[in-house]
């Protein structure tokens, strides 16, 4: 008996896995399952068994027949689509699906941290167009006409008098014109150069600039609120300083340098930011009273400070798109 009901299961089996079609499963089922198939035929032997006999096969006979019919009733579900059954059945041996959440790109993230510094300062945020004119990226800014800036090599000019903005001082100029002092700002925003893409330089980068304008600014604020944000960003025992340099719209000017190992490289100083007391001339470009106001500026660019700040060798990974990169961050 108990080798009957084994080999009832097995035919049962080989049979039920080459069917084609919905008439074949068909077919397996009143061969085996009805109510005249093998199963029933073997349930009626089995009733005929000897009483001491029964326990033996019972369960057997019981545990082979449902285990035949629960593979039918999988393989009829793939037929009929539309079962309950089907949705319901999850397979416990699949490996679970891995969330993709999204994140910020690491530019956003770094031009996120520098916003929260200075809006924690007081400084209100303010955002201006990238296609500018030509006067307010230069001559507002104090740009003389024959100025290297202005050379085609690094403007994208797109008509005469208009150009994708070089950088984000012309938002000043809108800022300065549009609202009267006091003034305590920062422009964050997309800049563009006629550049050779490098290690080093793109075409499309971005920059935060700031501006304060009020009747008793001075230089020595701008550089105890640059150096704390330096501080901040890069940490408190950072080694920094100011370097005299020029920029048309301000007067004096200076760089901030910090002390800083690049990855694979010695230790050296390299520039984070420009700024300077700015230059009366702006003031009054954009009605001003220069004599009354003084005012302080600075820019930065984001994806300088971000490859310093995450030890990035190569400008260029920051806008590949590469997830493998990204999610480092
Ligand atoms: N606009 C300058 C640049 O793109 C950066 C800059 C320097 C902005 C000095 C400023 C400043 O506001 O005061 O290189």
């Amino acid at each position: 008996m108990q080798k009957k009901i084994l080999e009832a299961g097995e035919v049962f089996n080989a049979e039920i896995t080459k069917i084609k079609n919905i008439d074949e499963l068909e077919s397996i089922r009143i061969k085996y399952l009805g109510r005249k198939g093998l199963f029933a035929q073997l349930f009626e032997e089995f009733k005929k068994l000897p009483k001491d006999e029964k326990p033996k096969f019972g369960q057997l006979l019981n545990d082979v027949k449902k285990s035949s019919q629960e593979k039918f009733d999988l393989i009829k579900n793939q037929f009929d689509g539309s079962s309950s059954q089907v949705k319901n059945y999850i397979d416990l041996s699949l490996p679970g699906r891995d969330r993709q959440i999204g994140k910020k790109h690491v530019v956003t993230q770094t031009m996120d941290e520098i916003k929260l510094f200075f809006q924690r300062l007081g400084f209100s945020v303010y955002e201006g167009p990238e296609l500018e004119s030509d006067y307010n990226n230069f001559e507002a800014l104090n740009f003389p006409a024959d100025h290297p800036a202005r050379d085609m090599q690094d403007t994208f000019f797109v008509t005469n008098d208009f150009v994708l903005r070089t950088h984000t001082s012309p938002v000043q100029i809108r800022l300065m014109q549009n609202k009267k002092p006091p003034i305590r700002a920062i422009m964050p925003g997309k800049v563009y150069r006629n550049e050779v893409l490098t290690a080093k330089s793109h075409c499309q980068f971005h920059q935060v600039e700031g501006l304060v304008v009020d009747t008793d600014v001075t230089f020595a604020e701008l550089k105890g609120t640059l150096v704390a944000y330096a501080k901040q960003f890069f940490g408190e025992d950072l080694k920094f300083r100011f370097r005299p340099s020029f920029f048309p719209f301000t007067e004096p000017s200076a760089e901030m340098d910090i002390w800083w190992k690049p990855e694979g490289k010695p230790a050296q100083w390299m520039e984070i930011l420009g700024c300077g007391m700015v230059d009366p001339n702006v003031l009054e470009n954009c009605g001003i009273d220069s004599e009354k106001y003084v005012g302080y500026a600075f820019g930065m660019g984001v994806e300088r400070t971000a490859l310093r700040k995450y030890g990035i060798n190569d400008i260029r990974l920051l806008f590949d798109n590469d997830n493998r990169f990204l999610n480092q961050f």
